[in-house]
């Protein structure tokens, strides 16, 4: 059985990143996958170039690279798309422009996906603002369940572990449960607090709400602007927004949903379709919440004890989206938009990665990671 993966933005600069973690096994181990690369026009000629140290890099597991500018032959009959390509904001442009040009394409994204795409296709939505753009794709995507999108909050939440492993003095991967709640954008609210722990040195976990009893106030003001602030500070730094860390990202949460799932006990921040009003969150946005994954399934973590902190935390950034959905909706026409019930989607080939995830696809996946 082959994948089909198609990326969009593959020219771009997390593209370029992404493409050997998508080819080499990293995600979908010894499985074969065939790429789509989707770019517009004027990139296709750089795409080429890319296709070339595709074929260079002799990747065992690599098929067969398709380069196109059309999304119907990118997603035709496509397992896994990846949405990282979309106007990037530009100096002077106002919020609402970015999102109304980005509703254009992810609502053509979206119908394109419906047209042709597997109907157990998975989508990760990327590209910024990555929540809305996602809640437009899957609103023209009809045909397919509303659980087989997700639009990465997984940056952040690394970002999270990282500022608090180093308020530790802990390794990065000895932090949990941090949770990214609601928007990828600064008004996020990076939550260390409700279920987040530390894995000892002795492999005990000891709650971060313990760890920080006596540093309340570093986490529930600098921790939380920093994790928020973070891309702005990569961009200031580098000259270019983060690439390197958001394939990771992408990488990573793509093989948790899709292939590993969750180990027991954690979970992972991932913004996915609020059908249920979740944690009282209004319905039919996609809000990043914490979730567990299991067979190629996400799982909101419901019955985590919220301080009236954090609820308000959550209104503001719920705020941000819903004034985010009305600018989308004013473009589309759809008011409200409509609402869209999760239904399981079908056993095919996505759907069996996660039963056909083996020890050993999982050992290179831990080593890869030290
Ligand atoms: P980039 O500008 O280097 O690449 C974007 C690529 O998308 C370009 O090659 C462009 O030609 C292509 N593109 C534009 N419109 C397209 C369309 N309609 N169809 C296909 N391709 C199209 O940008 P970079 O650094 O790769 O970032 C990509 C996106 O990811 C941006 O929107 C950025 O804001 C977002 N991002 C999201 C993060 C997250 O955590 N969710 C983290 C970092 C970036």
């Amino acid at each position: 059985m082959t994948i089909k993966v198609a990326l969009s933005g593959a020219a771009g600069n997390i593209g370029y990143a992404l493409l050997p973690l998508i080819s080499s096994g990293y995600i979908f181990g010894s499985k074969a996958v065939e790429l789509r690369l989707l770019e517009i026009p004027e990139a296709i000629g750089s795409l080429a170039g890319t296709k070339m140290e595709l074929v260079d890099c002799s990747f065992p597991c690599l098929t067969d690279v398709v380069i196109t500018s059309d999304p119907l032959v990118a997603f035709n009959n496509a397992d896994v798309i990846i949405l990282v390509g979309g106007m990037p904001r530009r100096k002077g442009m106002a919020r609402k422009d970015l999102i109304q040009a980005n509703t254009k394409i992810f609502s053509s994204m979206g119908r394109a996906i419906d047209e042709v795409a597997s109907s157990d296709v998975k989508v990760l939505v990327v590209a910024n603002p990555a929540n809305t753009n996602c809640l437009v794709a899957l609103t023209e995507a009809s045909r397919i369940p509303t659980k087989n999108f997700c639009a990465l909050s997984y940056l952040d939440h690394q970002r999270a572990k990282g500022q608090i492993a180093k308020r530790l003095g802990v390794p990065t991967n000895s932090i949990k449960n941090v949770t990214i709640w609601g928007n990828h954008s600064e008004s996020q609210y990076p939550d260390a607090l409700s279920c987040g722990y530390c894995v000892d040195k002795d492999g005990k976990n000891v709650p971060l709400s313990d760890l920080l009893a006596d540093d309340k106030g570093w986490a529930n003001n600098e921790f939380i602007t920093s994790v928020q602030n973070r891309g702005k500070a990569v961009i200031e730094a580098r000259g270019l927004s983060s690439a390197l860390s958001a394939a990771q990202a992408t990488a990573d949460c793509l093989k948790i949903w899709l292939v590993t799932g969750t180990k027991a006990g954690e979970i992972i921040s991932m913004a996915v379709y609020n059908d249920q009003g979740y944690y009282g969150v209004r319905d039919g946005i996609v809000f990043s919440f914490p979730c567990e994954c299991r067979n190629g399934e996400w799982f909101v973590k419901e019955g985590l004890q919220l301080s009236e902190f954090s609820k308000n935390k959550l209104n503001i950034t719920e705020e941000e989206l819903l004034e985010e959905m009305a600018a989308a909706q004013e473009l589309i026409g759809s008011s409200p938009m409509k609402i869209r019930s999760v239904s399981m989607s079908t056993c095919s080939s996505v759907a069996s990665l996660a039963t056909a995830a083996t020890e050993s696809d999982m050992s290179v996946y831990l080593t890869s990671r030290m």
